[in-house]
């Protein structure tokens, strides 16, 4: 109906999986974050991220392949031995970063479980870095620039890597730990006795 009345549409977009090849791609800079197209699809972005209960999206997950992602870090997944100026940089708002880039601020990694709405129905232990700084621009065109610990840290390198072709799996260095989420709960309890195990042995030794 051209030359109607403009109507904003919210809408949960269909999402990408893993094969498609919009998630191989390198992803474009967007030349105007405050373009009307551009909040358009971040506000579908966070309406289908919302709906499937993620913790992050990238744009080529729904088929745009323009550098974009939204995120958020929730206190709940911060750990809590930590104190409060320390758990600032494990957490973030729902937060919509346009054009992003990353500096490492540590060598150090650290494995976590990760799932990917990509890669539905699976979860993989993925090696992170476990502290950077990222910037990027927000819808406004403000520039952003945090520092990012522990989960904020992997949920930005999770979505960053959608950015330049690259899925979670391709990031794993063992395979056996890729596995169902419906599996979790039987992994992890086996992975409990193989620990008691080790630990009764290494009691043992200690006594030998
Ligand atoms: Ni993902």
């Amino acid at each position: 109906m051209p030359g109607g009345p403009h109507i904003p549409l919210m809408a949960i977009r269909k999402i990408a999986r893993m094969g498609h090849p919009v998630l191989k791609g390198v992803a474009k800079p967007v030349p105007d974050p405050t373009a009307p197209e551009v909040k358009a699809l971040v506000r579908d972005m966070i309406e289908t991220m919302i709906d499937a209960n993620g913790a992050g999206l990238a744009a080529p997950q729904v088929y745009e392949p323009w550098r974009i992602v939204v995120f958020q870090a929730p206190p709940e997944r911060a750990p809590e031995e930590i104190d409060e100026a320390e758990a600032f940089d494990h957490t973030a708002p729902l937060t919509v970063l346009i054009n992003p880039e990353i500096e490492l601020l540590t060598e150090e990694m650290e494995k976590g479980w990760e799932g990917c709405l990509s890669v539905p129905g699976l979860r993989g232990a993925v090696p992170r870095y476990t502290a950077l700084r990222y910037r990027g621009v927000s819808l406004t065109g403000e520039r952003i620039e945090r520092v990012a610990r522990g989960f904020h840290a992997r949920v930005v390198q999770h979505e960053c890597d959608h950015l330049d072709g690259i899925l979670y799996p391709q990031r794993m260095d063992d395979l056996g730990e890729l596995i169902f989420e419906t599996e979790a709960r039987a992994w992890a309890a086996a992975r409990q006795s193989a620990q008691e195990a080790a630990e009764e042995t290494d009691e043992e030794k200690a006594d030998a």
